[in-house]
């Protein structure tokens, strides 16, 4: 893992290549990560956009969200884990959806930072590239790649960031947690921009399952956000809303939101729940139809962002 104080010879890195490769992190779990990750990758992906979505959880979540947990696409991470430890080309599983290609998270992922630090006993900077290093040789083929980072793992969290451009950080809306798991990324993206990728920068922070997207409990997370991380710390205009129907019939059914949106279209007439006839189970929320707008404005946000900073920049 890295420190402040290590100099070292470093793999070459084509940061270019890179430059459409977010991360979604935050330091503490629950906040949103996994669900946006796979439903920003899962929209940009039916809008057309070749994309990748890179699970670096030992939980593998993002399996739950588009349905392939457990089942024969499922390599709980093996594939990922030989990649990033080889430094050998990423070999996701293709077309988990339209234009949609997976790298596979689980327990193999899990080991990775204790295998790396074996490895590359030493060598703390070439330890928190190696997925840079596996990204690179592939991310010629994708328009967009999203990285699920998990929380409280610092060196996943250190070989994430190292590998993209951008940072996406959810947040829901309570300060206790907004500055515990802000201060723990926080600390992470300084390091590892000033130790091996300069490029990395903080794309904007986004309000996860709340209850109002008021103006008043916007204006009050930004604060904390700013408190946490710093002034001019870019809020995304759009909030994720809560919805708990939404979110347990998204992973029971293995479909994203806006998958899901469609699935109510399916729904039993009200009459036939009534006599019993279909079990209540089997409605689609209609709420799934106000998250589903969340998430597509969230995604173009996202996309309208990165050609202002792009642009910005050139
Ligand atoms: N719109 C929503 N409202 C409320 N809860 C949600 C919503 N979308 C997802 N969830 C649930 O919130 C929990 C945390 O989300 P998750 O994306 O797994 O967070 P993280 O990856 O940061 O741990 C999960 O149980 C998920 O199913
Ligand atoms: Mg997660």
């Amino acid at each position: 893992m890295l420190t402040d104080h290590d100099e070292e010879h470093v793999p070459a890195i084509d940061w270019g290549c890179l430059s459409r490769v977010l991360v979604v992190g935050n330091g503490k779990g629950g906040v949103g990560k996994t669900t946006i990750a796979a439903n920003t990758g899962g929209l940009a992906a039916a809008g057309g956009a070749r994309s990748l979505i890179v699970d670096l959880n030992g939980q593998g979540n993002v399996g739950r969200e588009l349905g392939y947990r457990k089942g024969p696409l499922d390599d709980e991470g093996q594939a990922l884990y030989e990649a990033v430890m080889n430094g050998t080309p990423l070999m996701p599983i293709r077309d988990v959806r339209p234009n949609l290609d997976i790298a596979v998270g689980g327990p193999h992922v899990g080991r990775l930072p204790a295998h790396l630090s074996l490895k590359y006993d030493g060598h703390s900077k070439r330890q928190a590239l190696m997925l840079a290093v596996a990204l690179q040789q592939v991310a010629d083929n994708y328009d967009i790649i999203v990285i699920d980072s998990p929380p409280e793992n610092p060196p996943l969290q250190q070989l994430s960031l190292a590998a993209a451009r951008w940072l996406i950080v959810p947040v829901k809306s309570d300060s206790a947690a907004i500055e515990d798991g802000l201060g723990g990324i926080a600390r992470q993206f300084a390091l590892v921009r000033k130790k091996v990728n300069p490029f990395l920068e903080l794309l904007g922070v986004v309000l996860f399952a709340s209850g109002t997207s008021s103006t008043a409990i916007r204006r009050g997370v930004a604060d904390d956000v700013e408190r946490t991380i710093g002034k001019g710390t870019p809020m995304f205009e759009s909030v994720v809303r809560h919805s708990e129907a939404v979110a347990r019939q998204s992973r029971e059914r293995g479909l994203l939101v806006h998958e899901l949106e469609q699935a109510a279209a399916n729904n039993p007439a009200f009459w036939q729940v009534r006599a019993g006839e279909v079990s209540s189970d089997q409605v689609v929320s209609q709420t799934s139809k106000s998250v589903a707008e969340d998430m597509a404005r969230l995604t173009r946000e996202v996309f309208t962002r990165l050609r202002q900073r792009e642009g910005i920049r050139a």
